[in-house]
């Protein structure tokens, strides 16, 4: 990793699945880092960090964090795109590394309600110009599969919809290292690639391998496409649920390719999905 002789930089959710990884491979190289959460709680973050309670849709919140930071991983939010770039501005941040979607700029979800609200967001990091914005653009991230530890508990069984569905899940340390490249490195245009895992795999190999990994059977039950969005309904608005069950229809059909960025960026092969089940062992047990 290059190395930085200037400015610390901020994590912002530096507790979230990719957030902790970019603040852990700053810190592996030794890089200057601060990490923010909205109400950070003490020893949730590794000793020795400089933590700051910061909220995206809060400004105010967001000046001690940004003052003095040269560059910022932060999440998607629709409402706070101004007041970050406003205040990243007067704070002399130089970059904001953007985790946005790779479905802005694969052509099959163009339409989807998902899609749409993320690349509102990146138009409106582009029109507010004044500070670089890179977005990092992972298409589907593994840590999905993280909700089928819920389901099996609750049930005993994995409902599914379209469990033959493939897609290329990424790891969610190989976006946090796109997202170090962004951070540190000269921004090319790949660092904004489509990024994916290195194989495209259906949802039923994609439990296989997690039931290998924890050594336990895990059954499927196919779901129709209303039981599937009122499973979804219990978990996110209904608009996003249909929104989640037109990506898969889309994967049933075909479209969720597989792409590779990971290799260009980091110059190595994407981490299979096999490997993130064995690191998610214990969400499984
Ligand atoms: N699911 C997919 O397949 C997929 C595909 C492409 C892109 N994405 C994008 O990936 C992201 C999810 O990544 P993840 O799994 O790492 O998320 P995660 O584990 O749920 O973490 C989300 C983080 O966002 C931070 N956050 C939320 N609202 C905030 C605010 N107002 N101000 C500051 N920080 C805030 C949270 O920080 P606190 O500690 O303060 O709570 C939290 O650490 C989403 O933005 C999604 O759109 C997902």
């Amino acid at each position: 990793m290059a190395s930085l002789d200037r400015k610390p930089t901020l994590v912002m959710g530096a507790r979230g699945n990719v957030g902790r990884f970019v603040l852990r491979r700053l810190l592996d190289g030794d890089l200057p880092v601060r990490a923010s959460a909205r109400r950070p709680e003490p020893g949730s973050f590794p000793d020795g960090v400089e933590v700051f309670a910061a909220d995206l849709t809060d400004p105010e919140s967001l000046r001690p964090a940004f003052e003095g930071a040269g560059q910022v991983f932060l999440y998607s939010d629709r409402e706070s795109v101004g007041g970050v770039v406003q205040t990243a501005c007067a704070a002399g941040v130089e970059r904001l590394v953007l985790l946005s979607s790779g479905s802005v700029i694969h052509p099959g979800s163009a339409g989807n309600p998902i899609t749409e609200r993320l690349r509102r967001i990146e138009d409106a990091y582009a029109a507010a110009g004044d500070v670089r914005v890179v977005p990092i653009r992972p298409l589907v991230l593994a840590t999905n599969a993280l909700s089928w530890a819920y389901l099996l508990r609750a049930t005993g069984s994995l409902p599914l919809y379209q469990p033959d569905a493939l897609t290329a899940p990424i790891h969610e340390q190989d976006v946090a290292a796109v997202a170090c490249a962004a951070l540190t490195g000269a921004v090319t245009p790949a660092v904004s690639g489509l990024l994916t895992g290195p194989d495209r795999m259906s949802q039923r190999d994609q439990v296989a391998a997690i039931g290998r990994a924890v050594g336990a059977h895990m059954p499927l039950k196919e779901l129709s496409r209303d039981a599937a969005l009122e499973q979804f309904s219990q978990f996110m608005p209904s608009e996003d649920a249909e929104a989640v069950l037109r990506f898969l229809d889309d994967a049933a059909a075909g479209n969720s390719p597989r792409a590779c960025t990971v290799r260009d960026v980091l110059g190595r092969p994407a981490i299979g999905f096999d490997r993130w089940a064995a690191d998610h062992v214990d969400d499984f047990r």
